[in-house]
């Protein structure tokens, strides 16, 4: 089941209303949170910041199975050896950040929000930090 966004209705529960503000401040990368997959096997030594994965969204709107079934993803943060070719052809978040399933690869920032130098981990608490400060329209 794929989630759209148009039917904004009221009565919204008070954590999707949270959310959804989150989401229409866009273009702002998105919020580390409990849950979140920080994943830097490459990032930093090809000076991107970290990518975030955040597993709760797509928990929510996908069955496990899709992910670490079908795409064969590890239940492992930092266990797969993903690249941005691979992405391009189509593995990992690449068999849905095409465009088509959900926004393609050129926002880059979307995906790399890391706070540079964040090692792969798996995100346990609300008041850590991992974003990097939000800066106007960073140039990359
Ligand atoms: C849908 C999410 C997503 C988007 C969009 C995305 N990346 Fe990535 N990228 C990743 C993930 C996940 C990794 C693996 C991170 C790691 O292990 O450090 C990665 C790794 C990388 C790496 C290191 C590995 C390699 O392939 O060299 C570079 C460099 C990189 N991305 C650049 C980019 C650039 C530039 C863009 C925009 C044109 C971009 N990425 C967009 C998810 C994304
Ligand atoms: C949209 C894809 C996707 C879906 C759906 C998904 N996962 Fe994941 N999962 C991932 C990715 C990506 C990682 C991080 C892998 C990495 O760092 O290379 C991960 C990591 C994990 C991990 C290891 C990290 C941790 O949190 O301990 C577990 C366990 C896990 N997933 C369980 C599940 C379960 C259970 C479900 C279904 C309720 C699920 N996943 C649904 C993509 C997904
Ligand atoms: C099974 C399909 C699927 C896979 C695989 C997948 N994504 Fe996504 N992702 C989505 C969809 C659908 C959205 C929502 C797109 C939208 O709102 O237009 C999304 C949204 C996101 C968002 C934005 C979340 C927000 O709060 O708006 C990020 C960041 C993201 N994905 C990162 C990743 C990364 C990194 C990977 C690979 C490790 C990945 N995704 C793999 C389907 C997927």
């Amino acid at each position: 089941m794929i989630n759209s966004r148009k039917g904004r209705c009221p009565g919204w529960i008070p954590g999707l209303a949270v959310m959804l503000v989150i989401l229409l401040l866009g273009p702002a990368p998105a919020t580390a949170e409990y849950g979140d997959v920080v994943i830097n096997n490459y990032s930093d030594q090809a000076g991107m910041r970290p990518a975030i994965f955040p597993h709760w969204f797509h928990r929510i709107r996908f069955r496990c199975k899709v992910c670490h079934a079908d795409l064969g993803f590890q239940f492992k943060a930092g266990g797969n050896d993903i690249t941005m070719l691979k992405i391009i052809d189509g593995e990992f978040c690449g068999a849905c950040h095409n465009g088509d399933i959900a926004w393609s690869v050129e926002n880059c920032n979307l995906c790399h929000s890391g706070k540079p130098n964040t090692s792969t981990q798996v995100h346990q608490s609300t008041l850590q930090k991992l974003l990097a400060p939000a800066k106007p329209k960073a140039k990359e």
